[in-house]
């Protein structure tokens, strides 16, 4: 994959950019504060159809506008395509996707671009949330597979129904005897998303630790376990299966369920746990043990998405590289070969010299070449 351009208009703190990328790994170099986030933000929002950082589009919009535009031309082995992203609060709410000129619906433009975000934003939330985990899941395999985002919007779409339904049977207006249909429909999309989660583990599982021994030079064993609540995964191995668990859960938590005016099983809560030698990793690891172990998950999921899709995806590298020792660093150098990579970074130190580079200074929203 290719990014061979990108203009903003009115993103965050740019008021208008343009910039062009002629090398495989480009650097932007700045101090804090000064947007070199806000570009990773903008480059990922293109691959994943929202911010990694907000829920709230009306944050990307630069203070006193009311629309903001991203376009990009990326090319892969065998396309070309200009994507083009609009949202704007004023006169009237809008969100628009595009391809070619063409407006697209947000999954069809989902992951045309494909990319790989390395963010410390990232990283510390993701071992202290399940909402992350869970979020990093739904985005990989969204990319490398399309079935799985189809039934994440109709799970989310059945999810809002069904509790609707729940607060109006607590509140006595609907009767309970109607949860059945929306429950069948739940289990029919949850079980896929599940199914789903636990082959991507598995993939992730037999790959990663060799990654993690190599960079930490250790023989430590890595192992990520998927956590659903009460139901034996180790038991299922087809959709039927774990329809009807689901289908059994919902009805002992019936009660409980109506009582709280929402569903208290199902893929939107579970979670996941790391495991170093055995031990979870949230409470024992370092923060070079988590460094490390996010720099392999990076790895296989770089290697994971470009296997499924036959397409290499860009590395956005936010922050991270200055960081990393010797022996981290020069593993991440390593995945860069091949992989076309944009890197911010606070200083110009440590930078691998005999790359194909080219550099730019941001101050205050403002892009200047330096090499
Ligand atoms: N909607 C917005 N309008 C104008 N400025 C914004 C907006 N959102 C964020 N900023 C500004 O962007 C700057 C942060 O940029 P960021 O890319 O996160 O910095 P860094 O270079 O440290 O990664 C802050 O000065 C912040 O005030
Ligand atoms: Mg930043």
């Amino acid at each position: 994959m290719r990014l061979q351009s990108l203009t903003l208009e009115n993103f965050r703190n740019y008021s208008s950019l343009k910039l062009q990328f002629q090398k495989p790994l480009t650097i932007i170099y700045g101090k804090n504060a000064q947007g070199k986030s806000n570009l990773i933000e903008s480059i990922y929002l293109l691959s994943i159809a929202k911010s990694f950082r907000t829920n709230n589009n009306r944050d990307l919009i630069r203070n006193n506008n009311v629309y903001t535009r991203i376009k990009a031309d990326v090319a892969a082995n065998d396309f070309e395509k200009e994507l083009e992203y609009f949202y704007q609060f004023s006169p009237k709410a809008a969100n628009l996707y595009k391809s070619n000129g063409q407006k697209l619906k947000i999954v069809e433009f989902y992951s045309i671009f494909k990319a790989v975000l390395f963010s410390p934003e990232n990283l510390d939330n993701f071992f202290r949330e399940p909402e992350e985990k869970r979020k990093y899941m739904n985005l990989l395999l969204s990319h490398i597979n399309k079935d799985n985002l189809i039934s994440l919007y109709q799970y989310k779409k059945v999810l809002k129904q069904k509790n609707a339904l729940l607060k109006a049977i607590f509140f006595k207006q609907e009767n309970p005897s109607q949860l059945d249909y929306w429950n069948q429909k739940l289990a029919s999309y949850g079980s896929r998303i599940i199914l789903n989660r636990l082959e991507l583990i598995h993939r992730i599982n037999s790959e990663i630790s060799g990654y993690y021994q190599q960079i930490s030079k250790s023989d430590e064993k890595l192992n990520i376990e998927y956590i659903t609540t009460e139901i034996k995964l180790n038991k299922i191995n087809n959709q039927e299966t774990l329809e009807e668990n689901l289908l059994n859960l919902y009805l002992k938590y019936q009660e409980k369920e109506i009582y709280f005016k929402k569903t208290l099983i199902g893929p939107h809560l579970d979670d996941l746990t790391i495991k170093i030698n055995n031990q979870p990793i949230k409470t024992y690891a370092s923060r070079g043990e988590q460094r490390t172990f996010f720099l392999s998950l990076k790895k296989v999921e770089t290697l994971l998405i470009e296997k499924l899709t036959k397409i290499k995806p860009v590395l956005l590298l936010d922050d991270i590289y200055s960081e990393l020792d010797d022996s981290r660093r020069n593993f991440l150098i390593q995945m860069l070969d091949s992989h076309q990579t944009i890197l911010t970074t606070l200083t110009l130190n440590h930078l691998p010299k005999e790359k194909n580079m080219e550099i730019f200074e941001v101050k205050n929203g403002e892009m200047g070449r330096i090499k």
